[in-house]
């Protein structure tokens, strides 16, 4: 987990050099304008993996109930472990609980009746593709701590 959250940081210091990569262009092309020097940082300073930072093991926490959302559409975190839970083309672990039919034994929440629609706005008879890979937007929580600080402060309807 670390790792990953290790690994995206990297990506988003990529994406915002090629953003500010574009924009230097962008203003060369539009004619005289003083060429702006873009110092580039990464959050947390460094290289994102060195010898002084090494991403060190996170676990995922205990199963507990179901966490607070923190603005409406938010995808709920998934407040149970997944380790060992696959989703493939041809199956999807989450859905052996989430499934509507599958919730009267599992006691797991019904998959949400937004799923069933796909990018054109037609309800389909099952999951729409789209929210076929649910650890793309549902993530489970680890003990890792954060990697910069954070202000972000619940939306006031659900304070
Ligand atoms: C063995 C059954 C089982 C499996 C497999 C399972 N879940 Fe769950 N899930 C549950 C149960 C039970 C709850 C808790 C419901 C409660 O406490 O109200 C839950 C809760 C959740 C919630 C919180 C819903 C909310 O309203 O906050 C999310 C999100 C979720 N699971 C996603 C997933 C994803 C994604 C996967 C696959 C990686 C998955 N689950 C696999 C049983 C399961
Ligand atoms: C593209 C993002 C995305 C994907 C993929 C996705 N979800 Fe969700 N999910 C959401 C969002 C956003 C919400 C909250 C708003 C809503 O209900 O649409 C949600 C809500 C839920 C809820 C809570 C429903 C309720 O009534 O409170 C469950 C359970 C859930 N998703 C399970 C799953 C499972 C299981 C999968 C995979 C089959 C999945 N989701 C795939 C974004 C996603």
């Amino acid at each position: 987990m670390r790792l990953q959250q290790t690994l995206s940081h990297a990506g988003l210091v990529v994406a915002v050099a090629f953003v500010a990569a574009l924009g230097a262009g962008m203003a060369v092309a539009a004619g005289p304008a003083k060429a702006q020097e873009v110092k580039l940082q990464g959050l947390r300073g460094g290289t994102p993996l060195n010898r002084d930072n090494p991403p060190t093991a996170s676990h995922q926490e205990r199963d507990h109930a179901v966490s607070d959302r923190d603005f409406v559409q938010q995808p709920p975190l998934i407040p149970h472990t997944t380790a060992g839970y696959q989703i493939t083309r041809n199956f999807n672990k989450c859905m052996d609980c989430h499934a509507w039919q599958k919730t009267k034994t599992s006691g797991a929440t019904k998959v949400s009746v937004t799923h069933f629609r796909n990018r054109e706005g037609q309800e389909l008879d099952n999951v729409s593709p789209r929210r076929y890979f649910c650890t793309q937007c549902h993530v489970a929580q680890t003990d890792a701590k954060p990697l910069v600080e954070n202000t972000f402060q619940r939306a006031r309807g659900l304070q």
